[in-house]
């Protein structure tokens, strides 16, 4: 698609639709929007611009179709697939002024709210009124709902609640040529035709610009509980995993990490984590609910699968502060990960019973390369975040001979009846490997109904596939 450069005139032009000051021009000033949190990747937009309402963006969006100028939505740039770097130029369109709350529907289990609200703003918010909004990706603290929009945001909370697609309800949408829908209805149900909410969310800003959000709350979980446990095996701790659920429990998060994992972490945080002699492996699980004594007897059942799965220890955590500091280490693993080494992300996922298998394959590909991995991640899902260390790697290796690598895992995932994504999307960093999980006539089906939704091809450029 050939685009038109972004001219002198028109960025006069869009300081008179939005405002002067919102408006942001000039190599030093774009900086930030020229990346997210994908790797090292930079790529300038040739102009940001900040809409404060939805009119503003169908404005925007409207000029940028007549006049083939590419949009690029961005959230808090905290992606890990660089579905939000501006690759092909044109606009930057930042949504942080979609910041606010607008009504906290108690009657119905509610909440409409800007795209620009971040994750955990919003959960204290409805947490206030007894409700809870489950969605927790690990940069819950900076990332705004948009972005979990656009990939399906997933967190440690995935397992017992879902991702953010389970909790949308409605989206107003923004369309390429400006035009203004909802997708869906305020409702719990609907089967009203071809379901446009599902087919927005995960579609990382390719399809329309996102500018209100309806989400379902459920009753806020009175009461939590936290265990630690440590293997010594990574691939038992793997094993223990789906052994847990066999048993029946239902935990509200259970995540693998591997040592390095918390290693790193605490060396970013500067918090003195020891990891004991022998430790290979750790489950972070965590039950929630209002009923003590059966969330009791639900860790109760799940120590006993722990320690039939040859666990060394297994630590509750006694206080709010404990647990607050487990979660901490946990959340920081990607960032401690990126801190310290050059490396790449990869979001397999699996059906939770192949995780063991999973795990030994990227191990055993790893092995056969010569890099090492860091894995962690939400296993109760299947979902294991490999980061791949460059390490002493040579540049060469890392640019194109990790590739093929990378596609083994992925076929081996597939061959698991898996998939390269659970939560961080494809953006533009997965896009290269898309044709391991998918035939061309899909990828030509997905291709037809970008140019329903975007002929000219200026909503995010270069993107999934
Ligand atoms: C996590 C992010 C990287 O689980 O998804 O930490
Ligand atoms: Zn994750």
């Amino acid at each position: 698609m050939q685009y038109n450069a972004v001219t002198e005139d028109q960025i006069k032009l869009f300081e008179v639709l939005i405002g002067k000051s919102y408006v942001i021009k000039g190599k030093e000033d774009m900086q930030p929007y020229a990346k997210d949190n994908t790797e090292d990747l930079e790529y300038y937009p040739e102009v940001v611009l900040r809409p404060g309402n939805t009119l503003e963006v169908s404005g925007i969006l409207r000029y940028c179709n007549e006049h083939l100028i590419p949009v690029t939505a961005r959230g808090a740039g905290t992606g890990l697939s660089g579905g939000a770097l501006p690759v092909s130029g044109g606009v930057s369109l930042s949504m942080d002024r979609f910041n606010r709350i607008i009504h906290i529907d108690e009657r119905n289990f509610q909440v409409n709210v800007e795209p620009g609200v971040i994750n955990e703003t919003l959960q204290n918010a409805v947490k206030e009124k007894g409700l809870f909004y489950p969605p927790d990706p690990a940069s819950k603290g900076s990332c705004f709902l948009g972005g979990n929009i656009a990939h399906s945001s997933g967190g440690p909370k995935a397992v017992k609640y879902g991702t953010t697609r389970d909790y949308v309800l409605n989206l107003e949408v923004v369309l390429a040529n400006g035009d203004i829908i909802e997708t869906g209805a305020n409702t719990l149900k609907y089967s009203t035709g071809y379901n446009l909410t599902h087919l927005m969310i995960g579609s990382e800003g390719t399809l329309g610009i996102v500018t209100r959000i309806v989400f379902k709350l459920i009753p806020m979980p009175q009461n939590t509980f936290l265990m630690l446990a440590t293997f010594p095996s990574p691939e038992q701790a793997c094993e223990a995993v789906n052994g847990i659920f066999l048993a029946g429990a239902n935990p509200s998060a259970c995540e693998f990490i591997e040592p390095e994992g918390f290693k790193l972490a605490a060396a970013m945080l500067n918090v003195n984590f020891k990891i004991a002699t022998g430790v290979e492996a750790y489950l972070l699980i965590e039950v929630d609910g209002n009923d003590l004594a059966s969330l009791m007897t639900e860790c109760e059942n799940i120590n006993e699968v722990l320690n039939a799965h040859g666990t060394l220890d297994v630590l509750f955590a006694e206080t709010a502060e404990q647990k607050e500091y487990f979660w901490k280490l946990r959340r920081s693993i990607g960032e401690a990960t990126k801190h310290n080494n050059v490396y790449k992300e990869e979001d397999t996922v699996v059906p939770r019973a192949e995780l063991p298998e999973l795990f030994k394959g990227v191990k055993e590909i790893g092995k056969r390369y010569g890099f090492r991995t860091v894995c962690y991640g939400h296993a109760g899902d299947g979902n294991l975040h490999v980061n791949i260390l460059k390490d002493n790697l040579s540049n060469e290796f890392w640019n194109t001979g990790l590739d093929a690598a990378i596609i083994e895992i992925f076929e081996l995932c597939k061959k698991l009846k898996g998939t390269i994504s659970g939560e961080h999307g494809i953006g533009l960093v997965q896009k290269k490997f898309m044709p391991v999980m998918m035939p061309p006539h899909h990828l030509e089906l997905m291709r037809k109904i970008k140019e329903a939704f975007d002929p000219n091809f200026i909503l995010n450029p270069g993107k999934i596939f």
